[in-house]
């Protein structure tokens, strides 16, 4: 109700006043999508309020309706003011949303009779507005004008305003520096997260200091996603206390937070691999530290124990003794004064030349935090647990803002270790007698390859072939993959301790041409010297997105590594570790069979789970076209399909399932390169939102993820004229 409406009932009824009086009155929601209201100076706000980021701009929640202003335009470095028209303070309070940049030059002020008498930021460097309020209950009567300012360039020079209104109500929401103390008398604090919620900072403190690296959690605001564990065994019987930076009043998780002695769940995982390595619960990313020692196979990943988004980067730790069964550990690096620990690499020291002790475990990493280098800390306890070097970084070079994923290994030929190591869009080399002390060596990639976007987790490994030793660079690149978003790319060559030269070969080769095979790299000290590979199964343009609760993403199966003639050039094939082969339970075969037009199998086995392999080899003597498609009772389809005549084999998994959580995710068809010949050997890994085809012994492979409603239990084959022949086609249910 207006003003002007209000004042001519006033005689009716007292009623009408009083409601009246009380309501909010709205300065400005930007709902109008103009600027009408105020006067525009500089390039900042553009000349119209946004419904959406600009270009380059992050997700932005927390405004209200469809309109907000927005000083992104142009970017960080615009700058601009929205000076409001004057007005008179009717009611006590002035509510509006705010975020972006906490700079001091990014501000949003009250003006009184020509005072500035409020100057309020937002509160956390975010593209999340939140609540906040001035009480003018003073000022009533009064005319004012608000600034919206940016003045600021550079990193998150940028303001972000919505629903300036005036109220009778405080609508404020805010705590900051929120404490919570608990006397400790079990194992954990069980934490409530909700994915979609806010990043709120957060300490564990004691007697005021702080007792735990600075944590990122998304706490529970109307519901509880799932748990997330924080110990705190070490301090039983005393009292800690928790202190977010900033909360809502309204969230609902600060009072679930609760002690427990033990942490398990049971929440339905729908698209938990089963024989695939993923975390216990939370967030991974990449491989890391990939080592083998007295028996066992170490698998350190990129992991955030405080959710199942990216974020809070540790190690986290799982060991594996026949590729079947992981075993989960506590995470064995938390981040420190120097960064969040980003990928690395281990080794076992055999001639202790490090000095901490003869076959110590020693983990090379990046720190990343105002700038990113390279760390070592050491294990004398089979990788357990770790300390971290006293006079890290080992090596640092400010000239690199990308500069990470030390991968190390000792090269015996010219008796040191080496480290290959991403540094922006090439892969630098360096040598140490002692791995405290770096020379730089090389830098490779200048001019070569594929250079869409930033390289990272390189690993350089030795390869035989026809009795030569030939070296192998893996680089993964993101966004630049063939399909789009992350891929590893990899060059063939020879590596004489100093230099990687790179065999003539048509480059851009990918070990990997599906969506999901990222940041792969090989075990290092392994028996018989085997080349085993592991990859993350994600990609970074949709990761974030995918729709699993309470973990998020799996490796790929571990993969051996050789070189093969693809019948055009020298390749790298990855084929899965024999290891896997003992996954195999019952198993369903059909006769060989030929396909004219179509052949459909409807059941592949009696209760999938979604859990399996199929084996055949197609014979192709007639057509040009063919392929099979893998589908459930719901019409949810993955597609495969063989192009000899345009040497394309393509993925398609725009039915696959639920698609549409991002639209970077089955936007298009997924595209590689075949040689055509007569025989396809074929060997498809299944297990629940994940598939890796492997063609011809690992010479052609494409992983990717889906996630179908229920599991892919019956499959068609289809033939565009002309015949194929199915043989030793053969279903294995896979279990641990
Ligand atoms: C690759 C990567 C690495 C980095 C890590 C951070 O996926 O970006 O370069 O070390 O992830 O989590």
């Amino acid at each position: 109700m207006n003003k002007h409406f209000c004042i001519s009932f006033i005689s009716f009824a007292m009623i009408t006043l009083v409601s009246c009086s009380s309501s909010d009155k709205i300065i400005d929601d930007f709902e109008s999508g103009s600027f009408s209201k105020w006067t525009v100076e500089g390039d900042a706000f553009g000349t119209m309020p946004n419904d959406k980021p600009e270009p380059g701009q992050q997700e932005i929640i927390g405004y209200e309706g469809k309109s907000f202003a927005d000083s992104f335009h142009g970017g960080d470095d615009s700058r601009g003011t929205l000076t409001s028209s004057p007005f008179t303070i009717e009611r006590d309070f002035i509510n509006f949303l705010i975020g972006g940049g906490i700079s001091s030059d990014v501000y949003m002020s009250l003006e009184v009779e020509g005072q500035n008498v409020f100057i309020s930021r937002p509160i956390v460097e975010s593209e999340a507005l939140h609540q906040l309020s001035w009480d003018v209950k003073n000022y009533k009567g009064k005319k004012a004008v608000i600034k919206i300012v940016d003045n600021q360039r550079g990193e998150w020079g940028h303001i972000l305003v919505d629903q300036i209104v005036m109220s009778n109500t405080d609508k404020s929401n805010i705590m900051v520096n929120y404490k919570q103390s608990y006397k400790i008398d079990k194992k954990y604090l069980l934490i409530p997260i909700e994915d979609k919620g806010p990043v709120t900072k957060v300490h564990l403190q004691q007697d005021g200091k702080n007792i735990s690296p600075l944590l990122e959690i998304r706490i529970a605001q109307t519901k509880t996603d799932y748990w997330v564990p924080i110990n705190v065994e070490p301090y039983k019987g005393q009292q800690i206390t928790l202190l977010f930076d900033l909360v809502k009043k309204t969230d609902i998780g600060f009072s679930l937070i609760n002690q427990s002695d033990t942490f398990d769940f049971d929440y339905n995982e729908k698209y938990r691999p089963d024989y695939h390595f993923s975390p216990y619960y939370g967030w991974t990313n990449d491989p890391n530290g990939m080592v083998y020692h007295n028996g066992e196979y170490h698998l350190y990943f990129q992991h955030n124990p405080y959710g199942s988004m990216w974020g809070n980067m540790h190690w986290g730790h799982a060991v594996t003794k026949d590729f079947i069964k992981w075993e989960h550990l506590p995470f064995a690096l938390e981040p420190d004064s120097l960064g969040t620990m980003f990928s690395g690499s281990a080794v076992i020291d055999k001639n202790n030349t490090a000095g901490f002790g003869k076959d110590a475990m020693i983990a090379i990493y990046t720190s990343a935090g105002k700038i990113q280098s390279q760390c070592i800390a050491y294990s004398l306890d089979n990788g357990r647990t770790f300390t971290k070097y006293e006079n890290n970084p080992v090596l640092t070079d400010a000239n690199y803002a990308d500069f990470r994923d030390p991968k190390v290994f000792w090269h015996n030929a010219s008796n040191q270790w080496i480290m290959s190591l991403a540094t922006t869009q090439t892969i630098t080399f360096y040598s140490s007698k002692n791995l405290k002390e770096w020379t730089r060596l090389s830098e490779f990639g200048d001019g070569i390859g594929d250079h869409g976007g930033v390289w990272e987790c390189p690993d350089l490994i030795p390869l035989t072939y026809q009795g030569k030793t030939k070296w192998v660079l893996f680089v993964s690149i993101n966004p630049g993959g063939p399909n789009g978003g992350s891929a590893t790319q990899y060059f063939i060559g020879s590596f004489d301790g100093k230099k990687f030269i790179p065999d003539d070969l048509p480059y851009p080769l990918w070990i990997d041409y599906g969506c999901d095979n990222y940041a792969g790299v090989t075990w290092e000290n392994t028996p018989d010297k085997r080349h085993i590979f592991i990859g993350w199964m994600s990609n970074w343009s949709y990761t974030n997105q995918v729709p699993t609760l309470n973990f998020r993403n799996a490796m790929t199966v571990p993969r051996d590594i050789k070189l093969a003639d693809n019948g055009k050039h020298l390749i790298v094939a990855n084929y899965p570790v024999k290891e896997i082969d003992k996954l195999r339970t019952d198993s369903v075969s059909i006769n060989n069979f030929e396909v004219k037009t179509k052949y459909t199998t409807d059941k592949l086995l009696d209760n999938n789970n979604g859990a399996y392999e199929i084996e055949m080899t197609i014979r192709n003597t007639s057509t040009r076209n063919f392929g099979f498609k893998l589908y459930n009772r719901k019409g949810e389809s993955l597609n495969f399909v063989f192009d000899t005549e345009k040497g394309q084999f393509i993925v398609d998994r725009s039915k696959s399932g639920l698609v549409d959580f991002s639209n970077n995710f089955a936007s298009h068809s997924i595209n590689a390169p075949l040689v055509p010949k007569e025989t396809y050997k074929i060997r498809l890994l299944i297990d629940k939102a994940s598939s890796e085809i492997f063609i011809n012994n690992g010479e052609l492979v494409q992983t990717n993820t889906m996630f179908p409603t229920e599991p892919y239990n019956s499959i068609d084959f289809n033939v565009d004229g002309g015949t194929i022949n199915i043989e030793n086609f053969r279903v294995y249910r896979l279990k641990q």
